[in-house]
């Protein structure tokens, strides 16, 4: 496995690949790498013929106060579980290479970045848009991976790909959880042991709205007040938000439909969680 870590160098190896035919896939992370991630480069494994992992925890996503700096970083462990996992190549740029001096250029997807998840981080998705942006400029996959659980992070960057006309595949994988429900997430970390056993309460919360809309309910809000009993009785949950979207544009529906999604975020303690539940 070889570790890159220069614009230049990423672009020329990319390059060499495309020259013999042959495709890359890229599967983005900020590091901190568990199965949900590791589920994304198996899929990278059997679609394409070399594997670019890109490890770079993206300032630009974060807004000051958030957890930037404290944000989990272990490369020698990513590296080796990235090698067991099948990558052929590690990105890891530094910061001052992404973000030059004098760099002013932003990629954002409007409306859809300022909703929901949007609402509470306000930069976010137009740090993740510019980021996710340079690395398909630099990398040039013909397939990038994303996991369904930042679900409104694929939808905006499926549109980014769409209204910009990136050449690239976007695959989804579907959202890997832990034994009791809870999505993996590398800010799970940052739980104390009895956080840890409230943020089930996102599960379950998700579940028991699976459950109702099961037996027939068909109306959002009904659905919607449930989710936000069931988490009410949890005490260390602080509900952020809870909505149901279309998948695509993350409008709310009143009416639940097999297009719609479930989204919550929520903190436990100080840590938000997010998580969601498809129809499709
Ligand atoms: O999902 C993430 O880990 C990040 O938002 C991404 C896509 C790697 C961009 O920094």
């Amino acid at each position: 496995m070889k570790i890159v870590k220069t614009v230049q160098e990423m672009r020329q190896l990319s390059e060499r690949v495309k020259i013999h035919n042959k495709s890359i896939g890229l599967v983005p992370t900020m590091g901190c790498l568990h199965n949900g991630h590791l589920s994304l480069v198996h899929k990278a494994r059997k679609d394409c013929d070399i594997v670019v992992m890109s490890i770079f925890v993206n300032p630009m996503q974060f807004a000051p106060g958030e957890d930037l700096e404290k944000y989990p970083r272990d490369f020698d462990m990513d590296r080796r579980l990235a090698k067991r996992a099948g990558v052929d190549v590690i990105f890891y740029p530094d910061t001052k290479h992404i973000y030059a001096k004098g760099f002013f250029t932003f990629v954002s997807v409007e409306n859809m970045d300022k909703i929901w998840e949007g609402k509470t981080r306000p930069a976010h998705f137009r740090g993740v848009c510019t980021i996710v942006g340079k690395l398909f400029n630099i990398v040039d996959p013909d397939i990038a991976y994303f996991g369904q659980k930042d679900a409104q992070q694929v939808a905006i960057i499926k549109r980014m790909v769409g209204d910009l006309y990136f050449n690239i595949n976007i695959v989804i994988a579907p959202t890997v959880r832990e034994k009791d429900g809870l999505a993996m997430s590398s800010r799970n970390k940052y739980l104390s042991s009895e956080e840890r056993k409230a943020a089930q309460v996102l599960y379950r919360s998700l579940h028991e709205a699976e459950k109702m809309i099961k037996n027939g309910e068909k109306k959002s809000d009904n659905v919607l007040e449930h989710m936000r009993d069931v988490i009410k009785k949890e005490k260390l949950a602080h509900l952020d938000y809870v909505g149901i979207v279309n998948h695509e544009d993350f409008s709310s529906v009143s009416e639940i439909s097999k297009t719609s999604l479930i989204i919550i975020a929520c903190y436990i303690g100080k840590t938000r969680l997010i998580d969601n539940f498809g129809l499709m």
